[in-house]
């Protein structure tokens, strides 16, 4: 069943993502069939023709591929009608050779952006904020982003904490600040004192001391 929009609900990490259908550049969208195994990434962006949006979704398009290659699929969202959404996606494809042919929600009546939390009113009452959402294949919000009109988001950042988020999961392990493929995990810390003494004995881990140990994965 679907949810009734609010305008004070916030999704939070570890939420059920709210299914919705919706109208989008691809045709018509039921959310939880488009993440049914896959990874989805959901972006709104404030507004068509605007040249951060421009800048941010063009990114994601250059991009889709890596993000396919990672089983993790692309939608975005704004509060614009389908007709602004085909109109900016071709003149972006003729002004720039890009083509965003990812699906992009037509939320005009607010209803996925009010599920999302996606509307911060003291930023705009009728614009979204930059938003992303990183859903897992189990339809769970796994981590958000949100980012103020007037400053664009990071590619680099948004690829790092997928691959991170998956590479914890295949783990089962915590990966420290500024993690990169190919560094070394977290080894989770003692919970006993006897874990305790086999820690500060172990000498496979970096460790700094007994709670802070790093392996390779
Ligand atoms: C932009 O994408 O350039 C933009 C959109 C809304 C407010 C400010 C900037």
């Amino acid at each position: 069943m679907e949810e009734t929009p609010n305008i004070n609900y916030m999704p939070r990490i570890g939420d059920k993502a709210p299914d919705f259908e919706a109208v989008t550049t691809a045709g018509q969208m039921k959310f939880s069939e488009y993440n049914k195994d896959s990874w989805v990434v959901m972006f709104s962006h404030p507004a068509d023709f605007t040249p951060v949006c421009t800048t941010e979704m063009s990114a994601f398009a250059v991009d889709k591929k890596w993000f396919e290659e990672r089983n993790t699929k692309l939608v975005g969202l704004s509060i614009d009608s389908i007709h602004s959404h085909l109109a900016w996606v071709n003149n972006v494809r003729e002004k720039t050779d890009v083509y965003m042919d990812f699906p992009i929600i037509a939320d005009l009546d607010m209803k996925v952006a009010q599920l999302y939390g996606m509307l911060h009113p003291g930023e705009s009452t009728t614009a979204a904020v930059r938003a992303v959402f990183f859903i897992d294949p189990a339809g769970t919000i796994r981590l958000i982003m949100y980012y103020p009109l007037n400053v664009g988001r990071n590619m680099d950042e948004i690829q790092r904490a997928l691959i991170a988020l998956q590479t914890s999961d295949e783990c089962k392990c915590a990966l420290p600040i500024n993690w990169r493929p190919g560094e070394k995990a977290i080894v989770p810390p003692p919970k006993t004192l006897e874990e305790m003494d086999e820690r500060i004995a172990n000498t496979e881990y970096e460790k700094i001391d007994f709670y802070l140990a790093k392996k390779s994965i």
